[in-house]
């Protein structure tokens, strides 16, 4: 059985109407990273912090997975099929598969400010000051701010070793160090890039397979080929 692994970005959710963060007008609706995805913008002004991801919380609510996660979903029912997510929404679970790393963390999730191994669900879309965990410290997104650590990097590196087959899909690999999981597919394994922008990507290596369609169309269109190897 070929093992598939999916990297999937901002572009296999925005067909669900969740906007990409560096297509335009998608730039973070408005706010610089600086101001709202970052360590020192949390210690600045958490309210701000809370707010930008309430109100992402809000849009990401009643999101429905599209035909490229369900096409996903599917694959499982022929071959193991894990998938690496940079996507904070929850539209691969909403799908149903199966195995999902989530590398910058989830969007649905809270976490403690003083023991980062509790993390919560969040009822509802919205987190407030004052919302405290367990051990009395106030809650924050459970996400992966830039400047922080991927403590998932591990885990992607070795699931991305064992991989068959490398699937690819709507991401633009221009954040480290998600773009250099391509660096851990084994040589002799092929890379499939579902993304409107692929060759915009600098894959340099062997064996990559371009489709430049959108996610809804590409993604079930290369899993029939992939099915075929
Ligand atoms: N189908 C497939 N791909 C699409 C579609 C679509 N309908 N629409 C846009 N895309 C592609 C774009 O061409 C681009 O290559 O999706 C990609 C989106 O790239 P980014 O906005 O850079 O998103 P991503 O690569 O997921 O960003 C990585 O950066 O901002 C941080 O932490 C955040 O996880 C995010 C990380």
């Amino acid at each position: 059985m070929k093992r598939v692994v999916v990297l999937t970005g901002a572009g296999i959710s925005a067909e669900s109407g969740l906007k990409t963060f560096r297509d335009a007008g998608g730039f973070w609706e408005g706010y610089s990273i600086e101001e709202v995805a970052t360590p020192q913008a949390w210690h600045k002004n958490p309210e701000l912090v809370l707010k930008f991801y309430n109100e992402r919380r809000k849009q990401g609510i009643h999101a429905q997975p599209n035909a490229a996660h369900m096409a996903l979903k599917e694959l499982e029912k022929h071959t193991e099929v894990k998938i690496i997510t940079q996507n904070i929404d929850n539209l691969h679970e909403k799908a149903g598969s199966k195995y999902i790393t989530h590398l910058h963390g989830e969007i649905f999730k809270s976490r403690s400010t003083v023991d980062q191994r509790l993390v919560y669900d969040i009822q509802g879309w919205e987190l407030k000051i004052g919302d405290l965990c367990e051990k009395g410290s106030q809650l924050r997104p459970h996400i992966v701010w830039f400047g922080e650590e991927v403590p998932l990097m591990e885990t992607a590196i070795n699931i991305t070793l064992s991989a068959d087959v490398f699937l690819i899909v709507g991401t633009s690999l221009l954040v480290y160090p998600a773009a250099s999981l391509v660096e851990y597919v084994r040589p002799s394994v092929p890379i499939y890039v579902v993304d409107p922008n692929a060759s915009a990507m600098n894959i340099n290596r062997k064996n990559v397979h371009l489709y430049e369609r959108t996610a809804t169309e590409g993604v079930p269109e290369v899993i029939q080929k992939i099915l075929q190897l």
